[in-house]
């Protein structure tokens, strides 16, 4: 006999958490929910409950910023400091009421800084946003007092109520910026290597599953290729053992491979990278994909074919946030435009479908 085909609607168990679903929210950052003490404000809590209360199997919230500095512009969400737990505190139990596994997104900008918010500081001195302004290489006591900032907010993501978190090394951010070779010209035990160039966020995972115990989920969203899939993979490798449970796959520094994707393909170069690294790691570590899954079969297929394990949603659920229940019951949806800017963020003055619909 052979073996069953997995529904999107079956449970998964990621480390030792059942997730009732394969549909996952990934992050995505509302840049106008915060104030300058990037608390959770009520508009952060309706936003993922209504999600959460359409069926969405687990939510990672947000890219959350582990020092002020550290954060994407003024109004961005935090948990460096205990005053901001109480917040997310709530948040997690709005969802949690729905059996939604919650997660949230821990995450420097490091090179990237807002110069509004801190300086730009990485593994090396290469340019910053600004091409003449070169970014401050950290010291290895800098190195060690981030990597605690990220476990401080791990810790205190666990006091909040979350079922875990997941680090964000992908888009360029700070644990991006460690693995790739453009960012990391190190000759210390941090560059170098594909295991050096993975120690800054190894400490951080295995400091993180010292402090908050062993059925807390760690998962980190990675590059599939950097600056090829087999390096992006020798990277997850490090990930997994240091005792990451979830990989989450997306984008990197140099991420642009065509090759990984076949004309005619129902998914994209982004989404096959999550596909081939679920080929990888199959039946070890549960691996999601992601990018422009706007269609319910589109996702049904990603996971009906045994291609990825979990389905993670950006716009699709951002522009309809009851798109699980089009995927798991065949409802009607507004579908996502896949406007070149993402209206959900404040970029343009037009109004995603979602939004129109309310007002
Ligand atoms: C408004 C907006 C905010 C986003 N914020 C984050 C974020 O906080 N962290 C992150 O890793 N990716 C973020 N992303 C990227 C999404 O998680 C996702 O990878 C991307 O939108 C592609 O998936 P999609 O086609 O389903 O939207 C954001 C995307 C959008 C559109």
């Amino acid at each position: 006999m052979g073996k069953e085909m997995t529904k999107i609607s079956d449970p998964i168990r990621i480390n030792r958490t059942t997730v009732k679903n394969r549909l996952t929210m990934a992050p995505t950052v509302k840049f106008d929910y915060a104030e300058d003490d990037g608390k959770v404000t009520p508009k952060h809590i309706e936003h993922y409950r209504e999600r959460a209360e359409h069926q969405c199997g687990m939510i990672c919230v947000e890219a959350t910023a582990v020092t002020p500095e550290g954060r994407f512009c003024k109004t961005h969400l935090g948990l460096w400091e205990d005053g901001q737990i109480e917040g997310h505190r709530t948040l997690v139990e709005e969802c949690h009421k729905f059996g939604t596994v919650m997660l949230i997104q821990l995450n420097h900008t490091g090179i990237t800084a807002n110069p509004e918010c801190g300086p730009a500081i990485g593994p090396s001195a290469v340019p910053t946003r600004d091409e003449n302004v070169l970014a401050k290489e950290m010291s290895l006591d800098e190195i060690h007092s981030m990597q605690e900032a990220y476990v401080a907010a791990a810790v205190r993501a666990k006091k909040a109520g979350y079922d875990g978190i997941q680090l964000h090394g992908c888009h360029s951010y700070l644990i991006n910026q460690f693995i790739a070779l453009k960012t990391n010209h190190r000759t210390d035990e941090y560059g170098g290597s594909a295991e050096n160039r993975a120690r800054f966020a190894c400490e951080i995972i295995r400091a993180i599953r010292q402090q908050c115990g062993d059925d807390f989920i760690i998962s980190i969203r990675t590059p599939g290729v950097e600056p090829t899939v087999a390096m992006a993979i020798e990277i997850a490798e490090e990930y997994v053992k240091a005792g990451c449970d979830y990989l989450q796959v997306s984008t990197g520094i140099e991420w642009d491979d065509p090759t990984l994707v076949e004309d005619g393909s129902p998914y994209n170069l982004i989404c096959a990278m999550g596909v081939r690294f679920h080929e990888h790691f199959k039946g070890r570590v549960p691996v999601s994909c992601v990018n422009s899954i706007f269609e319910p079969d589109l996702a049904r297929y990603l996971v009906e074919n045994d291609l990825v394990d979990t389905v993670d949603l950006g716009r699709a659920i951002l522009a309809d946030p009851a798109f699980c229940e089009a995927v798991l019951q065949g409802a009607p949806f507004v579908k996502c435009f896949d406007c070149p800017r993402c209206q959900y963020g404040p970029f343009t003055p037009h109004k995603c479908p979602a939004l129109l619909k309310r007002s």
